[in-house]
Formats: structure tokens, sequence, C-alpha cells
């Protein structure tokens, strides 16, 4: 089991208005605090290596998304998860429907002791395959 490798002090991300990119063990990352909540992604977007780390959130009534500032694609914050609006054109009347593309985007566990940050890379918890921005992150060549 991995460990949990410290990244930063609470304090430190609030002080950088919820956001903090960084380079842990050779890899790029950064942690939102979004909600109250804690969440840790690869910086470069799956799509084509768009920083990732600077989109916008957009929060829908189900999802909480990070959307690239390329090309707009959202991304769960959850679980980095690609989801796009889908219209029926069989029934141009219904509203566009969310639906998902899968997992596009490595997330990290983030948890907190006191005020320390720490991750634990997803990569070594449990064998998850790859998803599409590892290509962009280092993982795969
Ligand atoms: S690079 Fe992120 S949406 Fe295209």
């Amino acid at each position: 089991m991995a460990e949990p490798i410290f990244a930063c002090t609470m304090k430190d991300l609030q002080q950088n208005g919820g956001r903090k990119r960084m380079t842990i063990d050779g890899k790029d990352i950064f942690i939102l605090l979004h909600k109250g909540q804690l969440y840790a992604f690869d910086s470069f977007c799956y799509h084509a290596g768009g920083p990732l780390y600077q989109g916008d959130i957009e929060d829908t009534s189900e999802y909480s998304c990070i959307v690239c500032p390329w090309h707009k694609y959202k991304l769960t914050v959850q679980s980095g998860e690609g989801l796009y609006y889908s219209v029926n054109p069989q029934d141009l009347k219904s509203p566009p429907q969310l639906c998902s593309k899968g997992a596009k985007q490595r997330t990290h566990v983030v948890t907190r002791q006191e005020d320390r940050l720490y991750i634990t890379f997803s990569y070594t918890v449990k064998p998850l395959g790859t998803v599409e921005s590892d290509h962009y992150n280092g993982l795969l060549m």
C-alpha cells in the first residue's frame, strides 16, 4: 500500500484561492477545494493537454465539473468523468441530456490531517488501468 505524500497545508491552499498546482514525485498535479471538499487531479487535460488546473468550476444540480479552458470539456471533480450534452435529432423539442464519456482524467486521493494535506496517487492504490489523461501526465510513453 502506498504511503500518502505531503502536498501542502490547508492554509496554503486557501491562500491560493482554493487551488494549488504542484509537482510531487515527478507528477504535475493540482488540489482543488470546492464546497468544502478536497479533490486532486493530474494537471493536464486528457483531450489535448490543456491547462485543466486553470479551469472554471461549473455546478449543475447533480455534478460539479471543472471546465478545461482550451475546448471547454467538462470533467466531474469527484471522478474525472467526462460529461457532454446530447441532443436527440428525432426529438429536437426535448432539452439536451447530460451524458457520460466515462473516466477521462486521473484523480487522486487527498487526505487531511489537521492543517496538512496528503496525496495518495491513484495508480499506486490499485491497478486502475489507464485513463486518457495519463498520456499528458508522464504515465504513458
Ligand atoms: S485540451 Fe482540454 S478540452 Fe481540449
